[in-house]
């Protein structure tokens, strides 16, 4: 059943179904985030995915999407001023996106406001990821129309919380919530709905599809994967990120060393470090789509795997999706 929240994602979004394909470094190619709005959820681009891993031009590649539906897409935006060239890339990728008639904007990492500001100006909608109160508060102050819960399921960087206690945190707020992390079947979906949040965010559930361009052996890693194959590992960015535990993951471990951990908390060296961390991270992240070889890479992925049993095309599993809301 649809609640009124509902209803504003909808709006908000431009969408039917109330379902977004999150960003995810590396695996938002431009045909799976076209594909998602295509078959009426919401595809969200990851710039540095679509211009570092994709290889476009960043306008080249909003105009691939656009090719390839008409459809609103969204656009995910890094916001912390501390991530240095990147963050005035993503100055450069909010006006573009927004000069290419992208409306839709997913925030995450420190405070939104900037973007809020470009934004609205533009008649724009922002929701922004969060995974604890205080992150909300701030968000909420700055202006964003939604929030997008990431909970301890979820795949990439996993949040700290179930989705339900994060659900009934957040509701005080009154804005859309959208449940990041964890849902990958109809039935799940429809809990989630159910429960109170305005729509589900999933990432994982839409690797295993013919439309992302990740390779074979992380794809049937998906399919493989049960719940419990899920392990956290800081080895990638210095802070914990779901892997597959791959043989790769099996010999190399998932605890950075003494020192690093030492880089990683002192208060003067702990930005330097995790910066290091997100550059190295990635390159070895690139390279788990370009060389497909779970020997030799990590596969991202989030507890999701369960309820994943084939590799599908995005149509076929927004179908689920839709039926799922008797759409
Ligand atoms: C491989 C992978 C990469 C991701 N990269 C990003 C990212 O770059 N930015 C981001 O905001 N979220 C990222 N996420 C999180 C997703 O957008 C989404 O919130 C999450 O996958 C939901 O959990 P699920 O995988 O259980 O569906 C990533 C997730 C995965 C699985």
């Amino acid at each position: 059943m649809k609640n009124y929240l509902t209803q504003s994602f909808l709006d908000h979004a431009q969408v039917e179904i109330p379902l977004i394909c999150g960003p995810m470094y590396p695996c938002s190619n431009p045909e799976l985030v076209a594909a998602v709005s295509e078959a009426g959820g919401l595809g969200v681009v990851q710039p540095i995915s679509l211009v570092f891993v994709h290889g476009y031009a960043f306008r080249e590649g909003i105009q691939k999407i656009r090719s390839l539906t008409k459809k609103p897409v969204g656009l995910n935006i890094m916001v912390e001023k501390g991530v240095g060239d990147f963050f005035r890339r993503a100055v450069d990728w909010l006006d573009v996106a927004l000069d290419e008639g992208v409306r839709f904007f997913i925030t995450s990492l420190g405070d939104p406001r900037w973007v809020v500001e470009k934004v609205k100006r533009a008649g724009g909608i922002v929701y922004h990821d969060v995974t604890e109160r205080r992150f909300a508060e701030k968000a909420v102050a700055a202006g964003v129309d939604g929030l997008i819960l990431v909970n301890k399921a979820a795949g990439g960087h996993a949040g700290s919380l179930p989705s339900n206690e994060l659900l009934s945190i957040m509701q005080e707020f009154g804005l859309p919530l959208v449940a990041a992390g964890g849902i990958s079947t109809a039935l799940g979906f429809k809990e989630e709905l159910d429960a109170g949040h305005a729509a589900v965010q999933m990432g994982t559930r839409f690797i295993a599809t013919h439309e992302c361009s990740a390779g074979d052996a992380y794809k049937q890693a998906i399919v493989d994967a049960k719940a419990q194959d899920i392990v956290m590992t800081e080895k990638l960015s210095g802070v914990p990120a779901a892997v597959i535990n791959t043989p790769y993951v099996k010999r190399v471990g998932t605890d950075v060393n003494p020192i690093e951990k030492f880089l990683l908390k002192d208060r003067n060296l702990k930005h330097l470090a995790r910066m290091a961390y997100s550059a190295a991270s990635l390159f070895s992240l690139k390279r788990s789509i370009t060389k497909d070889n779970p020997y030799e890479n990590y596969f991202q992925a989030g507890r999701s795997v369960e309820g994943i049993d084939a590799v599908e095309s995005v149509a076929a599993v927004m179908g689920r999706f839709r039926q799922a809301i008797g759409g």
